[in-house]
C-alpha cells in the first residue's frame, strides 16, 4: 500500500522524483508514508524522465506542485525554473522544485547541502553539548574533498555557516575555482595528506573514492585522519566506507552518507507540505526499504 488510493481526488497535490533511472528510488516509499502520517492530501511518484523541459511543459497543471530531482537531471531542472534560490544558482543544480500556489511560478532549491550540513551540525552538537548560538561549524576549518556537484554543495554550505573552507581535489584547477568562490584555500588530494595547520578539523568526502565496488580505496590515508575531530562521507554504498572505518579508529566522530539523504528529506517534506517532518517515521521507512 504505497499509495493512499482512497484519498486521491481532484484536490490531491501531485509530487514526484524526476530522474533516469528511477526504479531504485526510495523516495516514493518515504514521502507517501510521511504524507499519510500527517493526513496531507498528496501523492509522490517515481518519474522516469528523459527530457526535463518537455516533461515540465507537458505537466503544467497547478496540481503538479512539487518535484525532487536526482541524477542526471539536477542541472537541467535548474533551467526549467522561473526563479532559483542563490545557493542553487551558485551550485548550478537544483534538488527540489516547488510550484508557488499564488502565481504558479516554479521555484528551484538545492537542499542537498542542507542535508549534509545539517547532519554534520547535529553530530558536532552531540559531541560538544549544545552550542551557545549560531552554527557549530562557525570558525572551524572545514576540508571538502572533491569539487563536483556534491563538493560544491558542501563548500557553499560550510561557507554559509561561517566555516573556513579548504577544497582538496584530484584536479587542482577545479579545487581552485570552487575555493575562490567560497573565499577558501585550494590544494590537491596529495597535498592534503601533509596539511594539518591545526587539530580538530572537520573533513567531508564528496569524491567517489571508496564507493562500491572499490570499497578498499580511500581518498585520504589513515595517518592524516588523526588531525580531524569529525569525518563525513557522502558515499552511502557501502554505508561504512574505509575512510569512515579508519576515521573512527583514529578517534573521530563519523557521519554516514545516509544521514545526508535523511536530513534533506526532512527539509523537502517541510517545503512540500508545510508540516514539520515526522522524523522517526522517515527513518523507519528508510530502514525498512534498504
Ligand atoms: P558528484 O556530483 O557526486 O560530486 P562528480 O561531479 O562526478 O560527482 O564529481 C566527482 C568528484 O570525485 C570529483 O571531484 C572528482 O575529481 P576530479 O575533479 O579530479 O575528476 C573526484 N574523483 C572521482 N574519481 C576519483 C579518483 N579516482 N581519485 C580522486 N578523485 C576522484
Amino acid at each position: 500500500d504505497l499509495y493512499n488510493i482512497r484519498l486521491i481526488g481532484a484536490d490531491t497535490k501531485i509530487h514526484g522524483v524526476i530522474g533516469n533511472p528511477i526504479g531504485h528510488s526510495k523516495s516514493p516509499h518515504l514521502y507517501n508514508a510521511a504524507f499519510k502520517s500527517v493526513c496531507f492530501n498528496g501523492i509522490y511518484l517515481p518519474l522516469l524522465v528523459d527530457n526535463v523541459a518537455n516533461y515540465i511543459s507537458t505537466f503544467s497543471s497547478p496540481d503538479f506542485v512539487g518535484y525532487s530531482y536526482t541524477i542526471p537531471h539536477k542541472e537541467a531542472g535548474l533551467k526549467c525554473c522561473d526563479e532559483v534560490d542563490p545557493i542553487a544558482q551558485a551550485i548550478g543544480a537544483i534538488s527540489c522544485m516547488i510550484r508557488k500556489p499564488t502565481d504558479g511560478k516554479l521555484m528551484g532549491y538545492n537542499v542537498d547541502y542542507l542535508g549534509a550540513i545539517g547532519a554534520i551540525e547535529e553530530a558536532l552538537q552531540g559531541s560538544n553539548g549544545s552550542p551557545a548560538s549560531g552554527s557549530p561549524l562557525a570558525g572551524k576549518l572545514f576540508v571538502v574533498m572533491g569539487a563536483g556537484g556534491a563538493g560544491k554543495a558542501l563548500a557553499y554550505g560550510g561557507y554559509e555557516k561561517g566555516a573556513r573552507v579548504v577544497v582538496a581535489n584530484r584536479t587542482y584547477e577545479k579545487a581552485k575555482e570552487l575555493a575562490s568562490k567560497v573565499g577558501g584555500e585550494a590544494m590537491t588530494l596529495a597535498e592534503l595528506k601533509e596539511f594539518h595547520p591545526e587539530e580538530g578539523m572537520i573533513l567531508a568526502n564528496t569524491t567517489s573514492v571508496g564507493m562500491k565496488p572499490r570499497i578498499h580505496d580511500t581518498p585520504l590515508p589513515k595517518e592524516a585522519l588523526k588531525h580531524y575531530s569529525l569525518v563525513f562521507d557522502a558515499i552511502y554504498t557501502p554505508k561504512m566506507t574505509r575512510l569512515l572505518t579508519e576515521a573512527q579508529e583514529s578517534g573521530a566522530t563519523i557521519v554516514y552518507g545516509t544521514e545526508m539523504f535523511i536530513n534533506q528529506a526532512f527539509v523537502q517534506f517541510e517545503r512540500f507540505t508545510g508540516f514539520p517532518a515526522p522524523k522517526q517515521l522517515i527513518r523507519d521507512v528508510l530502514a525498512r526499504n534498504t
